[in-house]
């Protein structure tokens, strides 16, 4: 996620701004820049990499005596980490600077009619089209707060943004619509920022801005408005009581539960512009110069190559796209890697940086396979190697444990299971409008079912704290989410759990099960549950306790039942998901163990 920075006040503004940005450093970032107003003119200073370069930049050049100025933190969306793509952008007549936070769908059409109209680009960004439309809207509206507005209201998807003007040295404006904008209120001096950690230890007092609003700010004032038709808004102050510490993981203990918590969030941004306009089809430009694959080999590493399993149900029932999955570490050395006319490779990689599933890429391509990309990490090594890569945008993950990173990957691999059906014919629009309303009704269903079963973990974890074996049961697309809630408790409490094909536990694995060797079973109401439940039984019969993930009205035989809302089954991972990832948070931190730096582990596994 980019960060955002603004400031009007009475301090020198630039030196500011960069503090601020450093303040903003955890939320990722690939590129930043800040923007002032020097003797009468914009003024932007932009660099690659970490602050520090903006910094060696900024202290070879006389340091700037304004008073207001911002300043952005860029993670790569659309164009990829660049000087050239870097914000602060700047209107093509130079009187203008903006910096942006979030996705414009449509600036694709904009960025063609301003084109028409004469307009140059030096960016692959949709931040550079906002400003320059803004400068066309000037010619009708000359008042920069209206013409702002009325770019604004011409904009389609999400933004938080904060633009000035050489016309008004002391002034910056801010708007935002689906992406978080905060105003800071100081004595003498005001701010903005995308997260409050920013300016926290300036000022406590803050207004979160709604989605649809904008505000005009200077060192002893601030107006907030409807952007839809300027009506004035009255502001509500708040206080925050939260440290710097706290403020970075808004409010939450650690960031893994602040990412688990962002899966609602992470689908939404997911489908935001890969829908077609009738929601009857869905949209992946990235795949349209490629065929598609008569058979696809899915290679990843722990829980990317659990999402590549989950993957595999839905790519092979909409697509009849025959999958196989295949863990990174062994597919690099196997004997011969033999590929079908058509057959092609995917690469699932949160981080894009994984040893293992690069050096599987890369010996995929020297083989002569059609390799694609599916990473979280603009830039990355894995997406700049891939012939073709898709961009889960879920925002930097901070924490070492990987939760809403896979949730995104699944989402686009529905995605593309949709896209390829559809291209196969084997998809027509109603139903994949079935399955998209599916999905795009689950971040507000989860949004109301999260704080629930984040409660429902706190109970569980505390009862079965004390075991130190754990099997975690599951069937078909239940299976990888079985085998995900065992990483997940091993990685993060050092407890040994096993996920195991349900079906499996009769040939072998069973002669473990006694009263001290729990089992979380996945028993969902599908077509398979009355196999899971005589597998419960079996299991209970060797005195075995059970957990069993279920949805309501469903008769289960468990020791403990934890329902969970029910989705159309091939969609049902989507709340399994963070079942299992709040158990074992909340088995860990019941613990005392260390959530977002477990022990032994790396946030990206770049050795082999
Ligand atoms: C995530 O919880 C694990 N720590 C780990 O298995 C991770 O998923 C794996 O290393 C792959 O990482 P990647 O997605 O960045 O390639």
């Amino acid at each position: 996620m980019c960060g955002i920075v603004g400031y009007a006040g009475h301090r020198p503004a630039v030196p500011l701004v960069v503090e601020e940005l450093h303040r903003l450093e955890y939320r990722g970032y690939d590129s930043s820049g800040v923007a002032c107003v020097q003797q009468g003119r914009i003024r932007v200073v932009r660099a690659q990499g970490k602050l520090s370069q903006l910094e060696q930049l900024l202290s070879q050049q006389p340091p700037s005596t304004a008073t207001t100025g911002m300043g952005h933190t860029r993670w790569a969306t659309h164009g990829a980490p660049a000087v050239r793509n870097a914000h602060p952008h700047t209107s093509n007549d130079g009187t203008m600077a903006l910096v942006h936070n979030g996705i414009i769908e449509n600036y694709l059409e904009i960025k063609n009619d301003l084109q028409a109209r004469g307009y140059v680009f030096h960016s692959d960004t949709d931040t550079e089209v906002l400003v320059n439309l803004i400068q066309e809207c000037r010619k009708s509206e000359p008042d920069i707060q209206k013409a702002f507005a009325a770019a604004l209201n011409m904009a389609h998807g999400a933004y938080a943004v904060c633009l000035m003007t050489e016309s008004e040295p002391d002034v910056f404006y801010a708007a935002r619509m689906s992406a978080p904008l905060i105003l800071g209120v100081g004595t003498g001096e005001n701010f903005v920022a995308s997260d409050i950690p920013a300016f926290l230890p300036y000022t406590r007092r803050v207004v979160f801005l709604e989605d649809g609003e904008m505000v005009r700010v200077t060192c002893s004032s601030y107006e907030v408005r409807k952007i839809a038709d300027l009506a004035p808004v009255q502001a509500r102050v708040e206080t925050i009581e939260w440290d710097v510490q706290a403020a970075q993981k808004s409010g939450y203990r650690h960031f893994m539960l602040k990412e688990i918590f962002e899966q609602p969030k992470v689908i939404r941004d997911g489908l935001t512009g890969r829908l077609s306009a009738d929601r009857g089809g869905v949209t992946l430009h990235e795949l349209d110069g490629l065929p598609v694959p008569s058979r696809l080999s899915i290679v990843a590493c722990g829980t990317s190559s659990h999402a590549g399993m989950w993957g595999r149900h839905m790519l092979e029932a909409l697509a009849e796209i025959p999958v196989q999955v295949e863990i990174a570490s062994e597919y690099r050395y196997k004997e011969k890697l033999l590929f079908q006319p058509g057959e092609m490779v995917l690469v699932i990689s949160q981080s894009g940086e994984t040893a293992d599933t690069l050096a599987a890429l890369r010996r995929a391509r020297e083989c002569g396979a059609t390799v694609l990309g599916l990473c979280n990490v603009v830039g990355s090594s894995i997406a700049r190697e891939s012939d073709a890569v898709l961009y889960t945008q879920a925002g930097p993950e901070i924490s070492v444990a990987s939760t809403k990173a896979m949730c995104s990957q699944m989402l686009l691999l529905a995605l593309m299971s949709l896209y390829w059906g559809g291209r196969k014919g084997l998809v027509d629009s109603s139903k994949c409008s079935a399955m998209l309303g599916t999905l795009l009704s689950l971040p507000g269903m989860l949004e109301k079912a999260l704080p629930e079963m984040h409660e429902r973990a706190i109970t569980l974890s505390r009862k079965y704290a004390q075991s130190r074996n754990f099997f975690y049961l599951g069937r078909g697309h239940c299976y990888p989410l079985a085998l995900e809630g065992a990483l997940k408790l091993k990685e993060l409490s050092y407890i040994h759990a096993e996920g195991y094909a349900s079906g499996e536990m009769k040939h072998g694995p069973i002669a473990l099960i006694d009263s001290t060797f729990p089992t979380f079973a996945i028993c969902l109401n599908d077509e398979l549950l009355p196999k899971v439940k005589s597998n419960i039984v079996e299991v209970q019969a060797r005195q075995g306790r059970v957990i069993a993930v279920t949805n309501a009205g469903v008769d289960v035989p468990a020791e403990d039942l934890w329902v969970v809302p029910d989705v159309p089954s091939t969609l049902a991972g989507f709340v399994v998901l963070p079942a299992v990832q709040l158990f074992s948070y909340e088995m860990a931190d019941y613990l005392g163990k260390d959530v977002d730096q477990p022990r032994n582990l790396a946030k990206s596994v770049t050795v082999e």
